[in-house]
């Protein structure tokens, strides 16, 4: 249930190991898209393997559920504006699932979720089939892979499994046997979900931390980059990269549903997340302060390159991207800006310049995501430059 970035790559997967899969999306376009053994995604690999399951009918995309032996969700969870969890998605493919239920069903929930989901879930299944009470199997299982490495991580990382009970932790492991290499480790929902929600909670507080030093080092006056590595030269401190904030839809998100949950206790998780807004418009505000000063010493409005929009390095994905809402903010201040993404196409409302042809036309070059393709550009005429992401160090 979904066929996205989560979805999509592990249903491929599956298929590539031989077993039958009936994907299942909303989303006429998607399902469409999928028939034709192609993706509407960019992973590398993805592509072969949507491919190679479609030919071989191992794989077919479809907008209704059937009757299977496993369903499996990874729809989305996104947060209401009050930054309350939104698990509608995951009640909506429940519901569609609940008729097709038998005996022994395994129904298991990948969709990032605050702690209770996987038993509320479980209580509704069960309220629409109370012909299946103790005869179905429901678990929880995070997905923790990697954009741009999805296909390895998929099969290769360590898994979380946790059942709303032991029987359907055991039977959701011996599933994800089948198809993964990594360990699987075994707890109750609960704390499967915890744990999902912690380690981006985690990321979230140390890239909070390195952000919070770049403000500190942009004040003193000191390469917050060259800081960072020579700090992280001693044996027990490993500081992350800074940025212009954090995006996508796992860390710049999940960290809110504990919050959401625990609003009392959660001083510091909360704190990180303000703190990794908050960069974002510190960036936009150098920004502006750097173009003001540029108008006055050119007498005229600077031509402003952003450089990067997705929300983090040599991916396709702009879901959530401060690099994008910096850009936009940009526009709506009417300053000239030209958009340079490497990795996404131009649209009717996105108009992308190549990378050399920004760096011949722009005063300001802002670097906003370190992709790869930076570094070998060559170097720029006289225009001055923000490095936001050490694109270029
Ligand atoms: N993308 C990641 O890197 C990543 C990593 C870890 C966890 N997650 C989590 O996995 C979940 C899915 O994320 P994603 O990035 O794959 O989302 P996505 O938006 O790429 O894909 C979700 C798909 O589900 C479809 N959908 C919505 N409601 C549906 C329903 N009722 N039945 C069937 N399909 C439905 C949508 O049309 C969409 O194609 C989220 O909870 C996310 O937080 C994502």
């Amino acid at each position: 249930m979904g066929l996205g970035y989560i979805g999509l790559p592990t249903a491929a997967l599956m298929a590539g190991k031989g077993m039958h899969i009936h994907g299942v999306d909303t989303n006429p376009n998607v399902v469409e898209t999928i028939n034709k053994g192609q993706i509407h995604i960019i992973e590398p690999e993805l592509e072969g393997l949507v491919h190679y399951g479609v030919q071989q009918k191992l794989l077919k995309a479809s907008s209704a559920p059937v009757q299977a032996d496993v369903y499996l969700v990874a729809v989305p969870t996104p947060f209401k504006d009050d930054h309350k969890p939104d698990i509608s998605y995951v009640e909506s493919a429940a519901k569609m699932v609940a008729p097709f239920l038998r005996e022994n069903s395994l129904f298991i929930i990948e969709s990032t979720s605050p702690v209770g989901t996987t038993e509320k879930i479980a209580e509704l299944l069960l309220s629409i089939r109370p012909d299946l009470n103790e005869k179905i199997f429901i678990a929880y299982c995070p997905e923790r892979v990697l954009p741009g490495n999805v296909i390895h991580e998929l099969q290769y990382n360590d898994r979380v499994i946790g059942g709303i009970d032991n029987a359907s932790t055991e039977k959701a492991v011996s599933f994800y046997e089948k198809f993964t290499k990594g360990n699987l480790h075994k707890t109750n929902a609960r704390t499967a979900e915890m744990c999902k929600l912690v380690e981006n909670a985690y990321r979230d507080v140390n890239i909070a931390f390195a952000n919070e030093l770049s403000i500190i080092s942009d004040k003193a006056g000191i390469d917050v980059n060259e800081l960072i590595n020579l700090a992280s030269k001693h044996p027990r401190v490993k500081i992350l990269k800074p940025g212009p904030g954090v995006g996508g839809h796992c860390i710049a998100v999940d960290p809110w549903f504990l919050v959401s949950d625990f609003p009392d206790e959660t001083k510091m998780i909360r704190m990180a997340r303000e703190t990794n807004n908050y960069k974002t418009n510190w960036v936009f505000e150098k920004i502006i302060a750097k173009t003001e000063q540029l108008r006055k010493e050119l007498n005229r409005k600077p031509i402003l390159a952003c450089m990067g929009l997705t929300y983090k390095s040599d991916i396709d994905d702009v879901r959530e991207s401060p690099a994008m809402s910096i850009y936009h903010k940009l526009l709506e201040v009417n300053c000239t800006v030209i958009a340079v993404e490497p990795h996404v196409k131009s649209t009717d409302k996105l108009v992308l310049t190549d990378a050399r042809e920004a760096i011949k036309k722009a005063d300001l070059l802002v670097y906003l995501v370190a992709h790869k393709v930076f570094k070998s550009l060559p170097k720029s005429k006289q225009q001055e430059t923000l490095d936001f992401c050490g694109a270029l160090s």
